[in-house]
């Protein structure tokens, strides 16, 4: 391991806002903060809004920042990414932005239900060949149910085609409430003061020339998820 990433790990034991639970807190277990985000962490009972693969956390430190009447939690596994995100919200004292490092799939162990009000999935890896490895497919989509509130929305920004018009299409096949669906946000010059948040990956698809798609839906609890019958043999990303 490089001496850099050593130094991070390092400093990430010392941050407040950054939860790192053993393999053992989440599997099949329950984090002792599970149900206690609000009145532990947070200490208010504001909107707690996750972003899910956060990377280097510039989505959630710039939503924190924008939205002070809610809270953030960037969840991801790399903790030499996460480091960026801790660092700077402990060093700018932003209160209403947190990390947890986890892998997404024992994120029931980390949140209770009724818990999240909101999820942004902000760039992921499109998974095009391992459909149950996306963040959006069914299998996630039942976990986040565990801990959203009914209805609760989610939001999803990714420079993939593929990604974006698959899950368009699990939404509408399962008739869930789409929001809003841009296949090109700032080709439309819709990209609302949230949408215009540019992370490091998303600056490097635009000068790739590459199209950014938003769509956001609610997911319903009592809403029997399908995988969508679609033809996905047009995209390359
Ligand atoms: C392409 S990066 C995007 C990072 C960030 N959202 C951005 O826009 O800069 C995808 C991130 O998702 C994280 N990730 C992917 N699958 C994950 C999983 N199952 N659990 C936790 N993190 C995951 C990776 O570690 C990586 O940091």
């Amino acid at each position: 391991m490089g001496k850099d990433k050593i130094r991070r790990f390092k400093e990430n034991d010392t941050f407040e806002c950054l939860y790192q639970p053993q393999f053992q807190e989440v599997f099949g277990a329950t984090y002792y903060m599970k149900g206690q985000w609000h009145e532990r962490h947070f200490k208010n009972g504001n909107p707690l809004v996750l972003e899910l693969g956060c990377g280097r956390g510039e989505y959630t430190v710039s939503l924190a920042k924008k939205i002070p009447q809610k809270n953030f939690i960037g969840v991801d596994i790399k903790g030499a990414r996460m480091w960026r995100g801790a660092k700077t919200v402990t060093e700018e004292s932003i209160e209403n932005a947190a990390f947890v490092r986890s892998r997404i799939e024992f994120i029931e162990s980390v949140f209770a239900p009724e818990e999240v009000s909101e999820i942004w999935i902000t760039f992921p890896d499109p998974q095009m060949k391992k459909q149950k490895k996306r963040l959006t497919a069914t299998p996630f989509l039942e976990r986040y149910k565990s801990f959203l509130k009914d209805n609760g929305i989610i939001h999803l920004k990714t420079d993939s085609a593929f990604l974006h018009n698959y899950t368009l299409e699990l939404v509408k096949q399962n008739n869930l409430e789409l929001i809003e669906a841009n296949s090109d946000i700032y080709g439309t010059g819709r990209a609302c003061e949230l949408l215009s948040i540019k992370t490091r990956y998303e600056m490097e698809f635009l000068e790739k020339g590459i199209k950014i798609t938003y769509l956001s839906f609610r997911l319903k609890k009592e809403a029997l998820l399908n995988e969508p019958e679609w033809d996905s043999s047009a995209y390359e990303r």
